[in-house]
């Protein structure tokens, strides 16, 4: 559920036309719902309610510190996986203890920014790297809390760029080699194991992958303790899908994905972490965008629109079906036709849809791509020299700009002459 609806024969952000937003802005831009980021984050954290639990959001979704700043209101804890995106965090309210630190590659320079600031745990995902926040660690005279980011070798059913469970992902030390790992964790002088991490892949539509993995995970929890180790936490990653067409895709709600940890994992006491990231922000975000021309071609129509794959790149890097919806709401029974939707970008990958179903389009009229809130503004680049485009979000009756479109002025002199040129 959302709150991009049609009212009025217009389509609304909550309570503000969109058209009024497109005339404030300038297109394209992104468009954020607070009360939808609010469902949504409530929903997990509902979904988990009786357990001793942590809704970190994994905040490489979108990372905008507006939303960032709505999230952390609620109480979400954030999931980070940079130097960058730890200090978002901390810039955004959420202070250390809320944060958890994952990603395979931590660099000792973000080890040592993230001890200092403060941190819940870091997931630590492999030898190597345990032992150089070890050596961070005892350096600072402190010690780092760890969870081991185990790959359970599960099947997440997911687009192959982003399942992470599988043993030939780069991703976790495998399960069977943990034992060693931890034991060799509890051996380090900086190094304090406090729980288990897993995260499987990406807009998993079905809970079956869950369920192997986290049945994985209760077994090595046993395994674990039964060997000395003071297993508390588990951090169960994220991953829920959502639906990305209106039609007949029902992804699990998060209430049958907490029913599901509660089955698998509630029996052991622990503290529940997970870090959802798709399911807060994805449909809490449209990305709207005007026709620029409408070209004829051969045995197709081109809608040509000002936003292009630099916006919005999911459809040209994982084929991604987003919902193009006109902004003013079609005629009933008005008949439909089939344009290939693209940007301006000198490349033919920056084709959004192909043989796409619309109601007949014009120069000038604007259209909506839905559930682009999530990993969609963040991937945003400026090739081809376009500005990143605006960020807005919108709270009931009121909007505001959260991120302005830089000018030509502050893209170009971002650059620096060498001296001698
Ligand atoms: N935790 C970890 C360790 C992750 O790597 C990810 C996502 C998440 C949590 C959040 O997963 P989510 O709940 O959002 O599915 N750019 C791609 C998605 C990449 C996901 C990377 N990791 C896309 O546009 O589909």
């Amino acid at each position: 559920m959302d709150h991009f609806l049609y009212r009025d024969g217009v389509l609304h952000a909550e309570d503000v036309p969109l058209a009024e937003i497109a005339e404030a802005v300038g297109t394209p831009f992104y468009c954020y719902s607070t009360a939808t980021l609010t469902r949504h984050f409530r929903l997990f954290d509902e979904a988990l309610e009786g357990m001793d639990h942590l809704v970190c959001y994994a905040m490489k979704a979108a990372s905008n510190q507006a939303i960032l700043r709505t999230l952390a209101g609620l109480g979400a804890g954030m999931d980070v996986v940079s130097g960058g995106e730890y200090m978002r965090a901390l810039a955004a309210g959420v202070p250390g203890e809320r944060i958890v630190f994952s990603g395979v590659g931590k660099t000792r320079d973000e080890m040592r920014l993230a001890l200092e600031g403060g941190i819940r745990q870091f997931n630590v995902e492999s030898e190597p790297e345990m032992r150089a926040l070890s050596e961070v660690a005892v350096s600072l005279g402190v010690v780092a809390p760890i969870t081991v980011r185990v790959n359970p070798d599960v099947d997440a059913k997911t687009h192959a760029k982003i399942a992470t469970g599988k043993s030939e992902n780069k991703f976790g030390i495998p399960i069977s080699r943990a034992r060693a790992v931890y034991a060799e964790a509890a051996a380090l002088p900086g190094i304090e194991v406090i729980g288990i991490d897993v995260h499987i892949g990406s807009q998993l539509t079905e809970l079956e992958p869950f369920r192997q993995a986290y049945q994985k995970v209760a077994d090595l929890t046993e395994e674990l303790r039964a060997e000395g180790h003071d297993i508390r936490r588990l951090d169960l990653g994220g991953g829920l899908g959502i639906p990305y067409t209106r039609s007949n895709e029902a992804p699990p709600l998060p209430t049958d994905y907490g029913a599901l940890i509660r089955e698998t994992l509630g029996h052991l006491g622990c503290e529940i972490e997970i870090e959802p990231g798709r399911l807060v922000a994805g449909n809490a975000g449209i990305l709207v965008s005007e026709v620029i021309y409408v070209k004829e071609g051969e045995g197709r129509d081109f809608l040509i629109l000002d936003a292009a794959m630099n916006d919005l790149i999911r459809p040209a890097m994982y084929d991604a079906h987003h919902d193009i919806i006109p902004v003013v709401e079609p005629a009933p029974g008005v008949e439909q036709t089939p344009y290939d939707v693209v940007g301006p970008v000198c490349e033919s990958g920056d084709t959004f849809a192909r043989g796409r179903m619309l109601p007949p389009l014009a120069e000038g009229e604007l259209v909506a791509f839905r559930s682009a809130g999530a990993y969609g503004a963040v991937m945003s680049s400026e090739y081809n020299t376009r500005p990143l485009i605006p960020e807005v979000l919108v709270n009931g009756r009121e909007f505001a700009v959260i991120r302005a479109r830089p000018t030509f002025d502050e893209m170009i002199n971002r650059d620096t002459i060498p001296e001698w040129l």
